[in-house]
């Protein structure tokens, strides 16, 4: 029978950093279910790094607890966490061969020299890189490197892989391939992952969960659909994606969708993401995709559709996308991201812009 899977595989409870004057995590709750793959993902400095050093062993917290599998792991030391690593800066050993670089954690294991030769050659396998054993590690490539600091994180089969920024030093082409990689070799192995970026698409493309945050504490975690789709405040909403914010004030409710007054009396509708009442003001959040764009002087009014009319003052090609800014007849300069093939617009063109109120959200101010 196959076991349940623990929600609270990882669990940290009230965990809390100070360093002097700064506190970098700040009483955080969380918990990563056995099996997943979770990213934190936030901006520089809001305590990626700390949390995930503070897991491993390499930082004590100030306040707070850490659970591995349900056991307290204060007070375990490093080596005695079982857990796999892979830093951004953590290079390979220079004058070790690959073979000696993944054996590493193996060593101090009591393992026999023949199950260690196994072990090895079986995490070069599921990192595709079978039969490098004997080369030095500058005779590989910078991507073929990451991979063997991958081989040396699994070949101990650790209860947790923690990654921080492993795939920031590779260039965009390779990112995306060792991004796949990462993803592939962790459903296989099923083995429970934190991983840490700044990147939103690589957190939204690879992750059960994300867990946004900002200094030091979590603004919002989720699904990637869930932290895209339902960002619950302006900065999660503003990280993730390209976001248009538009201040309002509510009107009504208007069958599914809240009527809204903007600053210059146009009426829209939208969805509220919270409890709103008439009068509140509220920001009106609108994904750069959303919009459909159209010739000014086509346009057909549509009941219930939200419309702007502007001027297209910035075009720029982005390969399968064309990104536009439309500077609006009440001069409020919105972003809209269209597909080439519906992308005939030219700088100085006078456009609407319509977007259906389900796409519209409304958060509080
Ligand atoms: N050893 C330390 N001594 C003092 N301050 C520290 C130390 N380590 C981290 N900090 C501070 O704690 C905060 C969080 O740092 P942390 O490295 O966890 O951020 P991060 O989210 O990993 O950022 P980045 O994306 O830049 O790696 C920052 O303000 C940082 O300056
Ligand atoms: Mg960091």
């Amino acid at each position: 029978m196959k076991q349940e899977k623990d929600p609270e595989f990882v669990k940290f409870t009230g965990i809390e950093k100070r360093f002097g004057k700064v506190l970098a995590v700040k009483r955080m709750d969380l918990e990563i279910p056995e099996g997943s793959l979770v990213t934190l993902l936030g901006p520089s400095g809001c305590g990626k790094t700390t949390l995930l050093r503070m897991l491993a062993g390499l930082e004590s917290p100030t306040r707070g607890d850490i659970y591995i599998k349900g056991r307290r792991m204060n007070d375990t030391p490093i080596h005695k966490r079982n857990l796999g690593m892979i830093f951004q800066n953590y290079a390979l050993f220079p004058h070790k061969t690959i073979f000696d670089n993944v054996a590493f954690g193996l060593k101090y294991r009591n393992i026999s020299k023949s199950v260690i030769k196994d072990k090895v050659e079986k995490a070069l396998e599921t990192v595709r890189l079978p039969g490098v054993g004997e080369r030095m590690p500058s005779q590989l490539s910078g991507g073929q490197q990451q991979r063997i600091a991958l081989a040396r994180a699994i070949v101990i089969e650790p209860d947790v892989l923690l990654m921080d920024e492993p795939l920031s030093a590779l260039d965009e082409n390779l990112r995306e391939d060792m991004r796949r990689e990462i993803d592939n070799l962790q459903q296989a192995l099923g083995v429970t992952t934190i991983f840490v970026t700044h990147d939103q698409r690589e957190a939204l493309s690879m992750s059960d969960k994300v867990v946004v945050m900002k200094d030091g504490f979590i603004q919002q975690e989720g699904t990637p659909e869930e932290v895209y789709n339902n960002s619950i405040n302006h900065f999660v909403a503003d990280f993730l994606g390209h976001s248009n914010f538009i201040n309002s004030v509510v009107k009504e409710k208007t069958g599914d969708f809240l009527s809204v007054t903007l600053e210059d009396d146009h009426t829209f509708f939208a969805v509220p993401a919270g409890v709103l009442n008439t009068g509140d003001k509220a920001e009106i959040v609108i994904r750069a995709q959303k919009f459909k764009l159209g010739y000014r002087t086509d346009h057909v009014p549509e009941e219930g559709m939200n419309v702007f009319f502007g001027k297209i003052v910035d075009r720029s090609y982005m390969g399968g996308e064309v990104s536009y800014f439309i500077e609006l007849d009440n001069k409020l300069v919105l972003h809209a991201i269209n597909f080439v093939k519906r992308s005939p617009y030219r700088r100085g063109d006078e456009v609407f812009m319509k977007v259906a109120p389900e796409h519209c959200r409304l958060l509080k101010l």
